[in-house]
Order: C-alpha cells, then sequence, then structure tokens
C-alpha cells in the first residue's frame, strides 16, 4: 500500500520506472522542518480564526480523511475542517484563501477515483461537509426535499420514504456516501437505468464558490428555463469549482410493489438480450439489471461467509433484475409472466425470485459483496468503462483476452450496470504477485483494457469521475478544445485555482 502520488504515477507513467520509488503504506507524510513550521503556523491561523471545534490537526484524526476506501493509499492534510453551516464553510473559504491554502472538499470518502484525498498535504486542507446533515425540508405536495450536503444517502432515502416518497439515487456504498459528494461526482448506480444519474434527480444546489460567495440555486421548481442552467456546472465538478452545501431533490412515489430476480444465462451477450426484452415487456418499469459473473458468489462468500446464495454457481453469466411500481399495477404478476416467457424461449436457464424483502436484501448482498470481496484480494485495477449497449458483450469479450494476453493469470471480473453499457472489468493481480508486480499488472492491464476502449471509442469513467487517478488518461483523451473549454470554465470561476487542485485536470499546465 502506497502514497497517493506514487500509486497514482504507477498507474499512469512507466510502471518499471516508477516502482522503486514505492513508499510503506502510511509513510506518505514526509515533511522537511521548513515546511513542518509553516503548516503549523497555518494550522494555528486556522485553529484562531475559526475556533477549535472546526479544526482537526492531529495526524492520527486526519488519516480517516486522508486514506481511500480500499485502504490502497494514504496521504495528508495540513487539517481537517468540519464546518457546521453553509456561512461557516464560506468564512473557512475566506481564510484558505487568505492563508494560501488549497481546498479538497470531501463527502463520505467513498469516491473511487481519489478525487476527495490531498496530493499536497502541505498545502491543502480537506473539508469534510460531515457535520452539515439537516434534512430541511420534504414536501409531498411538491415531490421535493432540501437537504444539507453532508446527508449520508440512505439516512436521507429513509426519512423520504418515512413520507410515502422515493429518492432513486442507489448505490453500494449509500450507508457512508453523502449527497454533496454524490452530486459532485454525478453519481449512477443501479437505477440509472431508469432514473437517470444523479443529475436527473436534483432541482437546485447551494455552492459555496472559490471566493467565499453563496451561489443559492436552492430551487425546488420543476420547470426553470431562465438561462443557462447554473446548477450543472458544478454537478460532475468534483469540487473543482465550489463547494456544494446544500441540494434539492426530485422526488417520485415510493415504489411499494418490488420484484427481485437473480437468473442465470448462458453469456452477457443473452444477458443484453434479455435487457432489451424486459424494457419492452416490462413496460419500462425494470427499475435494475445487473450483470455478475459466476466468480461473483465467490468473492461475495469471501466478504460474507453467511451469505446465502439459492442458485447454482455454474452458470457462464447471472442478471441481478428488479421491477419495481406502486399503485394500480400488479408488479409480482408482471415477473413472473416475464420470466415465464423468456425461460421457455430458454434465454434464461434458471432463476429464483425473492419470496421476501429479506430475500431480495440477500440477493442484493451478492452485488455488494463483490466489491467488499476483491477488496479482501488486496490492491487490484477497478474500471468503470461504458461503450454503445450494441457493443458492450463485444467490447468485453476483446478486452478480458487483451488483459489475458498482457498479464499472465490475471483474473478479469466484469460486473456492473450493464443495461447502461456500462462495466466495472475489474482485473485482480495473478495470486502470489508482490505488491511491485501487483501494480506492474494493474498498469499493464490498465493499459490493455483503455487500447481497446479506445478502439470502441467508449469513456474511461462512466460513472465514478476523473478524480486524480484519471486524470493523465483522461488529458490524453482531450480534445484541444474540449480542453480550452474546461479551462476557460476553471479560471473564469477559480482563478486562483483554490478548490481541490490535482483533481479532473492539471489546470496550472493549462492556464
Ligand atoms: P467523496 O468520496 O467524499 O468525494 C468524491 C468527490 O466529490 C471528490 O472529488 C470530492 O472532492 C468531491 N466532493 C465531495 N463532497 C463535495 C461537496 N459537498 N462539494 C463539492 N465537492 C465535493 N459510484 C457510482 O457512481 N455508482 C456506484 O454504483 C458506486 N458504487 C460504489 C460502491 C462502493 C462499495 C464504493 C466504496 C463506492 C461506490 N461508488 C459508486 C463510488 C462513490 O460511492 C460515489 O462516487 C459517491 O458519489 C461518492 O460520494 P462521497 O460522499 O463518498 O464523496
Ligand atoms: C459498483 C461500483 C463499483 O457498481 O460502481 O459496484
Ligand atoms: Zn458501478
Amino acid at each position: 500500500m502506497l502514497g497517493l502520488k506514487t500509486f497514482i504515477s504507477a498507474q499512469v507513467e512507466n510502471a518499471g520506472e516508477t516502482l522503486s520509488a514505492c513508499l510503506p503504506y502510511g509513510k506518505g507524510i514526509v515533511m522537511t522542518s521548513e515546511s513542518s513550521a509553516l503548516v503549523a503556523e497555518r494550522q494555528a491561523a486556522l485553529r484562531t480564526q475559526l475556533g477549535e471545534d472546526i479544526v482537526l490537526s492531529d495526524a492520527e484524526e486526519l488519516v480517516r480523511y486522508c486514506r481511500d476506501w480500499h485502504g490502497d493509499v494514504t496521504s495528508g492534510a495540513v487539517a481537517v475542517l468540519r464546518p457546521r453551516s453553509t456561512e461557516q464553510v464560506a468564512q473557512a473559504v475566506r481564510l484558505c484563501r487568505e492563508l494560501g491554502l488549497s481546498i479538497v472538499p470531501q463527502g463520505g470518502n467513498t469516491g473511487l477515483v481519489l478525487g476527495g484525498i490531498p496530493d499536497e498535504e502541505q498545502s491543502q486542507v480537506v473539508l469534510s461537509l460531515e457535520r452539515m446533515n439537516k434534512i430541511r425540508q420534504i414536501d409531498s405536495d411538491d415531490f421535493s426535499a432540501v437537504v444539507d450536503a453532508g446527508c449520508i444517502l440512505s439516512e436521507l432515502k429513509d426519512a423520504i420514504a418515512e413520507k410515502g416518497m422515493f429518492f432513486p439515487l442507489a448505490l453500494g456504498a449509500q450507508g457512508t456516501c453523502r449527497i454533496g459528494g454524490n452530486v459532485s461526482t454525478n453519481a449512477g448506480g443501479i437505477n440509472v437505468l431508469r432514473y437517470g444519474m444523479t443529475r436527473e434527480l436534483i432541482f437546485g444546489l447551494e455552492v459555496v464558490l472559490p471566493d467565499g460567495s453563496i451561489f443559492d440555486g436552492l430551487s425546488t421548481l420543476r420547470k426553470d428555463n431562465r438561462g443557462i442552467d447554473l446548477k450543472q456546472l458544478f454537478i460532475g465538478a468534483e469540487g473543482t469549482l465550489g463547494i456544494i452545501t446544500a441540494v434539492s431533490l426530485k422526488l417520485t412515489p415510493y415504489p411499494d410493489q418490488v420484484a427481485t430476480a437473480l437468473l442465470g444465462l448462458a453469456s452477457l451477450d443473452d444477458a443484453i438480450k434479455l435487457f432489451r426484452r424486459a424494457r419492452r415487456d416490462c413496460c419500462d418499469l425494470m427499475s435494475a439489471f445487473e450483470f455478475m459473473p459466476p466468480l461473483a458468489f465467490t468473492l461475495a462468500k469471501e466478504a460474507m461467509p453467511d451469505l446465502p446464495i439459492p442458485i447454482a454457481a455454474d452458470y457462464p453469466a447471472y442478471v441481478l433484475m428488479e421491477i419495481s411500481g406502486c399503485g394500480l399495477v400488479d408488479i409480482d404478476d408482471l415477473m413472473g409472466r416475464f420470466l415465464e416467457s423468456v425461460m421457455e424461449d430458454g434465454l434464461v436457464l434458471d432463476g429464483t425470485i425473492a419470496a421476501s424483502q429479506s430475500q431480495a436484501r440477500n440477493l442484493w448482498l451478492i452485488r455488494e459483496g463483490m466489491n467488499e470481496g476483491q477488496a479482501k484480494r488486496g490492491m487490484h485495477l477497478r474500471t468503470d468503462v461504458s461503450v454503445k449497449l450494441s457493443e458492450l458483450a463485444a467490447f468485453v469479450a476483446d478486452a478480458e483476452a487483451a488483459v489475458e494476453a498482457a498479464v499472465t493469470g490475471a483474473i478479469c471480473v466484469s460486473y456492473g450496470h450493464v443495461g447502461d453499457g456500462n462495466v466495472h472489468l475489474n482485473v485482480l493481480p495473478a495470486e502470489g504477485a508482490t505488491a511491485d508486480e501487483r501494480i506492474e499488472q494493474i498498469y499493464k492491464a490498465k493499459v490493455a483494457i483503455n487500447g481497446v476502449l479506445d478502439r470502441y471509442q467508449g469513456s474511461i469513467s462512466a460513472e465514478h469521475g476523473i478524480g486524480r487517478l484519471k486524470r493523465a488518461d483522461f488529458e490524453a483523451r482531450l480534445s484541444p478544445v474540449r480542453r480550452q473549454l474546461l479551462t476557460s470554465l476553471k479560471h473564469a470561476i477559480d482563478p486562483d485555482l483554490v478548490m481541490n487542485p490535482g483533481c479532473q485536470l492539471n489546470f496550472s499546465a493549462n492556464s
């Protein structure tokens, strides 16, 4: 396990050159006495002006804010700021500017591309939204809610459900990630095929801008076409343009009928045929369609040994499918008739329908356990790619073949939201590989996958964002016009590059 910069550079440069520079886990913070004095001075100024309650600067306390979810890397920060209100965020931003500090906003720190972790630990603070977790209002007449950016996703979903409504964003990290982080990454997850990405689920935002002013765009109007929709600038910006402090959410009726089925199929190609058929036959009431390889069960069991697996584990492909609705439709009947017809046609070979909410939950735990199981196997390559749905099966076959040719013994784990043309084509290094060999294999596998992806004109980031991890790969694929637009936008809103430098693009090199 590594310091952040080493980890990133090992994935983007010539692996051979950088391997020798690997830092052991936890040894990422190296300060000279000169910089230590400056850091101490800045910490004291933060404490004096913002108050002891807001500022964490003890090295031990900083670790959890400076380590990624998988524990692959740890960096450091001058301090972690934990404001309790929008006004305190604005005050912190103004002070950081005065002190020459840049700001890395952070929600639940579940991001998978290192966007929320500093890489200049002597000049960056983490600004955590974790204490801004109030639900400001839930309105059943307007199907809207306004919440602080630091609300945990599952908690706000539960509060909304209590009022008979539904906020559709759903992802494995929902017990930890925070809505401001979801908006900043434009998170996807399992319900995108029916409800869209986060961008489509919000009405408005409140944002503290890099000069400390507050943009109040917290409207709950369903239609509002007054000029350029400014909130869009901050959605998916990964904290590079400002700090989101509150979000107004678009709600739907609560789908109190849910049918969940785990199905065994002959191939990914058949899974995509099934997806198309389900869209048509289920009247667009399908809310999830997740693809898993047989290895899913092994990985889930490694994370949760007692998890029941209610289907034979030797089909080449699996789909976890959900249909949901409310009111006068009969979802169980729809699922039953749909599965009967696709089994008759031989598209689905075997299947099980959850008979209770707890059985449905167990089926979802298999899908979620895949991530934990991979994490337990140590450092590995995680990708988040998309191609046209019509080309997904061919892409996965080509990319897996390219990985196998590039890295002997590596194991490909391709799974995810295939209905969106999105697959997480992850690669577990060969058994017995040393830490250096793992990094080398991760690098080679990534190059192999991206090479195939470029041929398919796909995206290197379907839902996780760019962060620091994918910056070089993103930059390498940017057209000059797009680069210029992004640079102009950044300089217009954040001319002093205070917000999350190092994330998404190296803007100082593009000025
Ligand atoms: P953080 O990790 O704290 O931050 C992410 C980025 O947003 C950083 O660049 C940070 O600087 C910025 N940021 C955070 N808060 C703010 C704010 N208030 N204002 C401005 N910038 C901010 N992602 C998906 O899209 N789909 C999935 O299915 C999915 N599944 C996951 C499953 C697991 C087990 C894990 C660990 C992660 C998964 N993710 C998934 C990735 C991650 O959960 C999402 O990216 C999530 O939206 C991040 O939210 P967060 O609060 O943890 O953000
Ligand atoms: C998932 C994350 C990795 O789909 O995006 O599980
Ligand atoms: Zn995903």
